[in-house]
């Protein structure tokens, strides 16, 4: 008798899967927080991230309580902020609407900001022992290689039919260890490149595998290049001072203190004149970078400029900051480096 799809993942994850993750057997809180961390970022990078986190926000009342500045400081360095401001924001309806306890059903789950169906389906199967199959990019690229299925998975008939497959293949118990399983199998086993198909307990009828398709499923989205866009950062500097403005919330890396920017070199000085009502004298601050975002490539010029006296400045959106103050704010990841390299 042939031994089923879950039932060999659950055997294998029992050996091989990963059981010391530091939010597995917590609360749906650490759950929680972990598979929004997870959504976009791998684990050795969000384990020290987590317990920072979870150190100066240790459960959703001191999360909902704190101020986005604060939120999105702890969040610095991950990426993908609008995670931080869902998370927030999910915790303050989590106090309003749930009097702090922690809704338990994927359907309550999934009207969270930040989760979606297959992170409801996670945090409810890992906090509250529920019956719900997940799909995110791992579990997509073991199911695309299991079942031999073309096409790019972000394409809705696609996704339609992994989302059938993924419920046909759960088990009737021991959920939570195979759906482990399947994120454990997809991360450490079945990788993007060269799969370890040697030591998949799923290879024995594996169409991928079977077929010598690893390479090619699951199948990437066509390539279309990506729009460039250009900005010029400045780095204002008084003393040991930088000047930083904080960014409107929506859009990219909204709610973050970033550096003024223009769209061109030769209209910085005449921007600050206008803005600042000063004149500065601007000079290239480090070698051009390019910084890339999911829908286009943004090249980003540094120009530094030295005042002789601190700018007084009235809106509550740009201020100063020593050097050292500003490594504690949340700010976009180039311009955290631009930062390090001024010190
Ligand atoms: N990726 C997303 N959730 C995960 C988890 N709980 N364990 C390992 N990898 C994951």
């Amino acid at each position: 008798m042939t031994v089923s799809f879950a039932e060999r993942l659950i055997v294998w994850q029992r050996r091989h899967g990963r059981h010391d993750l530091p939010w597995q057997v917590t609360n749906p809180y650490f759950v929680w927080l972990s598979e929004v961390m997870l959504q976009q970022t791998q684990v050795v990078t969000v384990i020290p991230y987590f317990f920072r986190f979870i150190e100066r926000f240790p459960d959703v009342a001191s999360l909902a309580a704190a101020s986005q500045d604060d939120v999105l400081a702890a969040w610095s360095g991950l990426g993908y902020y609008s995670r931080a401001r869902n998370l927030h924001r999910a915790a303050q309806l989590i106090m309003s609407r749930f009097s702090g306890a922690f809704p338990s059903s994927p359907v309550e789950l999934i009207e969270l900001p930040g989760v979606g169906r297959s992170t409801a389906a996670a945090i409810a199967t890992f906090s509250f022992g529920a019956r719900a199959a997940i799909l995110d990019g791992n579990v997509k690229r073991v199911l695309t290689r299991w079942a031999g299925i073309p096409g790019w998975p972000g394409e809705l008939v696609v996704e339609n039919r992994l989302w059938q497959l993924a419920e046909s293949l759960l088990p009737p118990g021991n959920v939570e260890t195979y759906t482990q399983g399947l994120m454990d199998l997809g991360s450490l086993i079945c990788t993007r490149s060269k799969p370890s198909c040697g030591n998949c307990p799923l290879a024995t009828d594996c169409v991928a595998l079977a077929t010598d398709q690893q390479a090619v499923l699951p199948t990437s989205k066509s390539r279309k290049t990506l729009p460039e866009r250009h900005v010029v950062l400045l780095m204002i500097r008084y003393e040991d001072q930088i000047l930083l403005e904080r960014r409107p919330p929506a859009g990219i890396w909204g709610g973050l203190w970033s550096l003024p920017e223009t769209t061109d070199t030769l209209s910085a000085a005449a921007i600050c004149r206008q803005r600042f009502g000063i004149d500065i004298e601007f000079e290239p601050a480090a070698a051009d970078f390019i910084h890339v975002f999911t829908h286009f490539r943004l090249t980003i010029m540094p120009l530094t400029g030295w005042v002789q006296h601190a700018i007084s400045v009235a809106d509550t959106q740009t201020d100063w900051f020593s050097l050292i103050d500003a490594q504690t704010l949340g700010l976009p990841a180039p311009v955290r480096r631009l930062l390090d390299l001024m010190q």
